[in-house]
C-alpha cells in the first residue's frame, strides 16, 4: 500500500500526525486547514483636492476597489451639487491629464488612500446641441445673403436674384455640406463625449458664423464677377466638391462602424469595400483631407477670397487636430501602420 492509499484509508487525526507517527510509515507533513473564508475586500479610501489651491474638498470613505472614476464623480458630486459629473476633471496629478470615466481605482497607480484633484470644465453643453447650433447657424446666414434680405446690400437689390448661374450653384453647395454635417451630426456620429464646455460654442459659432456671411456677403454681392475661366472651372470644381463630399462621409459612415452602438471602443481605421476609404491606407484622418477638397473645390468654384481663407484657416485647424490624432493612434497601438500620414499623403 503507497502512502497515498494509506491516507486516503487513515482517520483524519491520524492522517495531520496528531496520533503521532505509526511505526514504520513515513511522517505525512502537516498540512494548513483550507481557507473556508472569502478574500477580504480592501477598500480605498478617497481624497479629492482643488487642483489649484490643494484645498480639500472631498473624502470618500470605503470606496469599492472596482469603482470607476464615473462613480468616483457621481459620489463626489453629492456632497458638491454645483459640480456635476460631466464638468469635472479628476487627474492623478494636479497638471496632469483627465482620467477617463471608465478607469477603474484599484488600476490606477494609487494606494489604498488615493489622492486626486479636481479641476472644474465649467458649464458644459452637450455635443449634439453644439453641432447643431454650429452648423445650422451657417446655412441660415448664408440663405439669408442668397436671397439679399433687406439691409445687407442696397434697398434696389433687396430680394433680388445673381444672374450668374454659378451663385446659384454656390449656394446648393454651402447649404447641402451644412445639412449633409447636421444630418450626419445626428444620424451617423458616434461621439464618446456627451459634452464639451460651454464657452467653447460662443469661439466655434464667431468661427463658422463669421466665415459664412463674410464668404456669403461676397458671392452673393450683386457686383460678383463669376470664375475668370467660366463654365469650365465651375464644372471641374463642382466635380471636386462632389468627389470630396462622398469621400467625407464615406469615412464618416467608416468610423461609425468601428464602434458598436453607445461605446466608446476606438479602433484602428482601415480602408473597407468602398473605394472612399482606400485613403486610410495613407492617411490617418482623410474625413479632415476629403473636408479640405470640398473647400478648394467651392474656392476653384466661386473665385472669392474670403472662402480661400477659410479654406485656409480650416486647413491649420484640421492640421492640428489631425497631428494629435495621429499621435494617439500611434500611442494607443503598437501596430500601427507606419505608412500613414496625419492629413496629407506623404506629406504631413
Ligand atoms: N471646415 C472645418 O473647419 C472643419 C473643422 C473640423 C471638422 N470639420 C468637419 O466635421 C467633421 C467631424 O469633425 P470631428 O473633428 O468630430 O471628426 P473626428 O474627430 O474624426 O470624429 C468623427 C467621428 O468619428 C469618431 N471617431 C474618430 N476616430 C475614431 C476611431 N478611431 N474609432 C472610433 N470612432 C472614431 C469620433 O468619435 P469621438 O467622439 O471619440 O471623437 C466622431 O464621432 C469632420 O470630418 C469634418 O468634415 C470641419
Amino acid at each position: 500500500m503507497d502512502t497515498l492509499a494509506l491516507e486516503a484509508t487513515l482517520p483524519k487525526k491520524a492522517q495531520n500526525g496528531a496520533m503521532g507517527a505509526l511505526p514504520g510509515l513515513p511522517v505525512p507533513a502537516k498540512r494548513k486547514p483550507a481557507k473556508k473564508t472569502k478574500k477580504a475586500v480592501v477598500f480605498f479610501e478617497v481624497e479629492i483636492l482643488d487642483a489649484k489651491t490643494k484645498d480639500k474638498l472631498c473624502f470618500l470613505d470605503k470606496v469599492e476597489p472596482n469603482a470607476t472614476i464615473g462613480e468616483i464623480k457621481s459620489m463626489f458630486h453629492k456632497s458638491h451639487p454645483q459640480w456635476y459629473p460631466a464638468r469635472q476633471s479628476i487627474r492623478l496629478d494636479p497638471k496632469g491629464k483627465s482620467l477617463k470615466d471608465e478607469d477603474v481605482l484599484q488600476h490606477l497607480p494609487v494606494g489604498t488612500t488615493a489622492t486626486f484633484y479636481f479641476r472644474d470644465l465649467g458649464a458644459q453643453i452637450s455635443w449634439v446641441t453644439v453641432f447643431l447650433t454650429e452648423y445650422a447657424g451657417p446655412l441660415l446666414i448664408y440663405l439669408m445673403f442668397y436671397f439679399r434680405v433687406p439691409f445687407i446690400y442696397a434697398p434696389k437689390y433687396d430680394f433680388t436674384t445673381s444672374k450668374h448661374w454659378v451663385v446659384h450653384l454656390a449656394c446648393m453647395c454651402h447649404s447641402f455640406h451644412y445639412v449633409k454635417r447636421l444630418l450626419e451630426t445626428l444620424f451617423v456620429h458616434r461621439f464618446s463625449h456627451g459634452t464639451m464646455p460651454l464657452r467653447n460654442i460662443f469661439k466655434n459659432c464667431t468661427y463658422y458664423w463669421g466665415f459664412a456671411a463674410w464668404m456669403a456677403y461676397y458671392i452673393n454681392h450683386p457686383l460678383y464677377t463669376p470664375p475668370i475661366y467660366g463654365e469650365q472651372q465651375i464644372r471641374l470644381a463642382l466635380i471636386v466638391f462632389l468627389f470630396c463630399q462622398i469621400g467625407n462621409f464615406s469615412i464618416h459612415i467608416a468610423l461609425r462602424n468601428l464602434r458598436p452602438p453607445g461605446s466608446k471602443t476606438r479602433k484602428i481605421p482601415y480602408p473597407t469595400k468602398n473605394p472612399f476609404t482606400w485613403i486610410f491606407l495613407l492617411v490617418s484622418c482623410p474625413n479632415y483631407t476629403y473636408e479640405l477638397g470640398s473647400w478648394l473645390g467651392f474656392t476653384l468654384m466661386t473665385q472669392c477670397l474670403p472662402v480661400a481663407f477659410f479654406t485656409l484657416v480650416g486647413f491649420i485647424q484640421m492640421t492640428v487636430w489631425a497631428k494629435g490624432k495621429h499621435r494617439s493612434y500611434l500611442k494607443e497601438f503598437r501596430d500601427y501602420p507606419t505608412l500613414r500620414s496625419p492629413i496629407l499623403p506623404f506629406v504631413l
